[in-house]
């Protein structure tokens, strides 16, 4: 029923059908084994007064489930010919009303797939988004329809935590071995949002009083290894509730809230109600075992789960191609609490990895809509399009309505579609509303793939003292090529004069494919300063000479903008070839010098102007067979500007010995510079052995490894020992190896015969098979061999975990831009993946796309 696949294998958005049936109440009884756990379900279906009887609906189920039994109206009837090849089961219903009991088995350590029941380190845990529902039992597995839950827990005494949305209403033991517990979710919800835990597990608890003045009580439960390092992801969830409250108004609608964290999970974390799951690299968080980066990531996530307990669970999506409705408005919301606090640095943050991961996926062959209109397979669409590029759509909402306007807008939404599953059209309807001048082409946003381009243009007319701006807009369709709708994009703007001085800001919203600003009384030509704070998602082509990117590296106030410049500067350098290199780092130095004393007033900040592009960042502008080339210009850059203001690092390496997270942050920029030069190859040594906490060892690995220092690799065997009993140190150490720009295939042979290696655990694959795949140097330099190894490994993994296997892919995403022998053997490789013919749906998708 909704989306059935049409023969292509593909879903489409306008097959869908709403629901012809309400499920009110579910009954969910589980007797919990890792081996065999059974599973009782019973429920009314309340077929809708306007269909004609019989009527037939369809519960999802899977090849997981199995021993089925099927009552209907307490009459046993025979399954096996009403199930389909997938497991779904049709149901035909004679009367109104029909009370359906179904029994069947699942195995959850047999699932290693991490999708419906499963068990991760002895801990029988949960994961139901977006369609693991159906891996537990047969039931109407779709956004939609939404049911109230009790859910009774039955499992052994050795496993004495057991947990599910809502109240706890009962607990009590059965007999000398065996326990139980019922749980009622007062509010009703889709199954991806059910979620259960047993298991041995501590807790730590805290209370987060309301506004109202009624208390809800919080946990955070994880294993006896785990638990010491949870204390900040408690007060972290503390402070996103109180920012909900302030900013939007919204408050915790339960009494009980409960976070577990496990170490098998296939993304970061899941929102279900009352019941966060949380992957361990998403929670845990000491100063020892973790960097400040990663402490900030814990701290976005448990935000991001807790606001989706409005943006997504009280209003959830209709459906799975409206799965942006929530994730945007939920990724924005996180990113506005997370820059409470420096708000510029976490904007230039949030944008660079807009830019580092969602642009070229944008621009590649595994585009797609924010709300795309067919799929091959809904996992698949949990990426960065539908999370950061939706949350910059709703940025936009916001930066085009004002604050005020937004918020207004917000409120409508949350007023008129509480309890109810709808589409981004129902957002953009409250948000028009409330600001009925709201363009009325806004939703293009959603359905126009691609990052639109807006090229500029300036005259400047002395006589009449005239400043024009033309500015066009174009949108090619990735995959197609073909030119789309102008889209309304607002561009923030500021004039200054050449000593520096602000002589105007605006904001102006283009809305047609041309269009010219005319500005009068304008003295002389001044320097421009365009998408100021980032102001819309797409690409700005407005060639601006060195001296004017000077001057806004000086003088602009936009951290975004002042940041874009000195990116925009050490860029174009870079890629000049009429250069010699000593030029390039002449300018350059020129550039940055006078950040330098800046880095004493805003450490924090200066240690993002003071980094050169990433080069990930670079290389997206490049044909494969020019990355080494760059890569190494720009290390003899950096080896030019340690050389140049040596003084200026040691300086600000002494000057920032301090525990804080912007002393580390330039600290640690000044290592990176300073590691450039052979005689400082001890500075990262020292740094290592004696270092307090895993910002500063993670960076000290990171220089040795990049230097190529002969101390690397027997310090980093050094770290896998120290760290071997720690899981996410051990992911770590796999990351640095794979991130290793000097990675060489014997290195490839040594980690694949490690004794940690592991494709299980989504962690350690990805930190094993991922960050390989993202390390372009190395891909650029050993070619099909390690493509090779990766596509391999992929297909492992894909056998074991089809979710995971299925994102891993990404390296060969980039298929279009390598040299023409190597795009053939890669293509060859791609196309042996899909030959093996065991491949999952998922990875098949990835693939097909990759290769049309
Ligand atoms: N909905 C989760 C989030 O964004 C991500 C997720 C997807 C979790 C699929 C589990 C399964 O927070
Ligand atoms: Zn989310």
């Amino acid at each position: 029923m909704p989306f059935t696949p049409r023969s292509d294998q593909q879903i489409y958005r306008l097959d869908y059908l709403a629901p012809t049936f309400t499920i009110p109440h579910l009954e969910l009884h589980f007797s919990l084994d890792p081996e065999v756990s059974r599973v009782r379900s019973q429920f009314k279906v309340i077929v809708e007064e306007s269909i004609d009887l019989p009527h037939t609906i369809k519960l999802h189920g899977s090849k997981m489930l199995f021993d089925i039994q099927l009552k209907i109206d307490g009459k046993e009837e025979d399954i096996s010919s009403l199930l389909d090849e997938a497991g779904n089961l049709s149901l035909t219903l004679n009367t109104r009303e029909q009370l359906i009991e179904i029994k069947n088995s699942v195995s959850p350590v047999a699932n290693s797939a991490l999708s419906g029941l499963y068990l991760s380190r002895g801990i029988i845990c949960s994961d139901c988004e977006p369609q693991g529902f159906r891996n537990i039992t047969l039931f109407p597995d779709r956004p939609d329809v939404m049911t109230q839950y009790r859910v009774t827990l039955e499992a052994d005494q050795c496993c004495p935590t057991l947990l599910s949305n809502g109240n706890l209403v009962e607990e009590g033991i059965i007999d000398e071995s065996r326990h139980y517990a019922v749980w009622e979710d007062p509010y009703p919800k889709p199954t991806y949002l059910f979620a259960i835990v047993a298991g041995d597990l501590q807790y730590i608890e805290d209370q987060h009083i309301r506004p109202d003045g009624r208390p809800v009580q919080l946990r955070i439960y994880a294993s006896k290894e785990n638990i010491g390092a949870c204390d900040f992801a408690l007060e972290s969830l503390k402070k996103a509730m109180r920012w909900d409250e302030d900013r939007f108004g919204l408050a915790c609608d339960l009494d009980f809230y409960n976070v577990v964290a496990v170490d098998d999970f296939n993304s970061g974390a899941m929102e279900n109600k009352g019941l966060n799951l949380f992957n361990t690299s998403c929670i845990l968080a000491t100063k020892e075992q973790a960097t400040d980066r990663d402490f900030r990531f814990v701290e976005a996530v448990i935000a991001h789960e807790y606001f989706h307990n409005w943006t997504g669970n009280r209003i959830t999506c209709q459906d799975w191609f409206n799965l942006s409705l929530k994730e945007s408005l939920t990724v924005f919301r996180e990113q506005e609490f997370m820059s409470e606090v420096e708000p510029g640095i976490r904007r230039i943050e949030d944008v660079n990895f807009l830019r580092l991961h969602q642009f070229p996926e944008d621009q590649g062959p595994l585009a797609h809509a924010v709300r795309p209109d067919k799929l091959g397979s809904i996992e698949n669409i949990y990426t960065t399009t539908t999370y950061e590029k939706g949350a910059e759509i709703i940025r936009l909402y916001q930066t085009i309505l004002g604050r005020e306007g937004f918020d207004r807008g917000f409120a409508r939404y949350i007023k008129e579609f509480d309890g109810m599953a709808v589409t981004v059209d129902d957002l953009y309807a409250a948000m028009k509303m409330e600001n009925p001048r709201l363009f009325e082409n806004f939703p293009l946003w959603y359905s126009q793939r691609g990052t639109p381009k807006v090229q500029v243009a300036t005259e400047y007319y002395p006589d009449k003292r005239e400043m024009r701006l033309s500015l066009k807009q174009f949108l090619f369709d990735p995959v197609t090529n073909e030119l789309q709708e102008p889209l309304p994009i607002p561009i923030k703007y500021a004039f200054f004069n050449r000593q520096g001085e602000m002589l105007l800001e605006e904001t102006y919203t283009l809305t047609m494919a041309h269009q010219c600003l005319i500005f009068h009384n304008i003295d002389e030509v001044p320097v421009i300063s365009l998408l100021r704070d980032f102001s819309a998602p797409v690409t700005v082509d407005y060639p601006q000479s060195i001296d004017d990117l000077k001057i806004l590296i000086q003088y602009e106030s936009d951290y975004f903008a002042k940041w874009e410049a000195v990116q925009k500067l050490v860029e174009r350098l870079l890629f000049n070839h009429s250069l010699q290199r000593q030029e390039q780092i002449d300018m350059i130095g020129d550039a940055l010098a006078p950040l330098f004393q800046y880095a004493y007033q805003e450490p924090g900040f200066a240690a993002l102007l003071l980094t050169l592009p990433d080069n990930d960042h670079l290389f997206d502008h490049l044909e494969s067979e020019e990355i080494l080339p760059l890569y190494q210009i720009k290390r003899e850059v950096e080896v030019g500007l340690a050389r140049r203001f040596q003084e200026d690092w040691r300086a600000l390496y002494n000057r920032f010995q301090e525990d804080s997270i912007a002393a580390r942050a330039i600290k640690n920029v000044a290592l990176h510079y300073l590691s450039r030069l052979p005689h400082e190859s001890e500075l990262a040594v020292r740094q290592y052995e004696k270092a307090d906490n895993m910002t500063d060892i993670n960076a000290a690995l990171t220089a040795l490894l990049s230097n190529q220092n002969p101390k690397a690799k027997v310090i980093l065997e050094s770290f896998y020992h120290r760290y071997e009993g720690d899981t996410l140190l051990v992911d770590r150490y796999f990351s640095l190896l794979g991130r290793n720009p000097n990675l060489t295939m014997d290195d490839v042979a040594m980690i694949s015969n490690h004794p940690a290696f592991d494709l299980k655990n989504p962690n350690r694959a990805r930190a094993i098979v991922g960050s390989i795949g993202r390390n372009r140097i190395a891909l650029a330099r050993i070619g099909a061999p390690l493509y090779r190894w990766i596509g391999a490994e992929i297909v492992k993994v894909d056998k074991i975990n089809a979710v995971t296997a299925a994102r891993l892919i990404t390296p060969f995403a980039k298929l279009s831009r390598l040299p023409e022998s190597l795009k053939e053997e890669v293509r060859a490789i791609c196309q042996e993946m899909l030959n093996i013919g065991e491949i999952s749906h998922n990875l098949s998708d990835q693939l097909k796309r990759i290769l049309l």
